[in-house]
């Protein structure tokens, strides 16, 4: 008997979606304002999913207050307020897009949690702008 329990979380971030091998009119054309050459910012919402069995001695699948410590510590400490192209190693060669940040995400909550969760992440870069990635 599976249960999913999910932690929403929010960082605030700068990025610019750039691809260097394209003249900078694709770029425009392909990223639009997310090309912007001086930066802007995102309210990102983040909304972690984890499966797995209901502990019989506790009732619970994961401890939530558990939970949201890792995700401070891991995501919103590491990117919150923070320059996504320029601040963080993780997006200095890779194009900071919704789907990029999010499967970035899983990969380091992933090791973080015990093997017998199955752990899915979705990204909202705006309300209606979202991504997920099942892992
Ligand atoms: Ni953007």
């Amino acid at each position: 008997m599976k249960v999913s329990v999910f932690r929403r979380a929010h960082f605030n971030a700068a990025h610019r979606l750039h691809n260097p091998a394209w003249s900078d009119e694709q770029n425009r054309a392909v990223f639009g304002l997310c090309n912007n050459p001086n930066w802007h910012g995102h309210n990102y919402e983040m909304e972690v999913k984890v499966t797995g069995d209901i502990d019989p001695e506790t009732g619970m699948v994961v401890d939530l207050g558990w939970l949201s410590t890792l995700i401070r510590e891991q995501v919103e400490n590491r990117f919150d307020h923070q320059n996504l192209n320029l601040d963080t190693e993780e997006f200095r060669d890779l194009n900071p897009t919704a789907e990029n940040i999010c499967v970035v995400i899983w990969q380091i909550l992933r090791p973080c949690l015990p093997e017998r969760y199955d752990l899915q992440v979705r990204l909202y870069e705006t309300p209606r702008n979202f991504v997920e990635y099942p892992g």
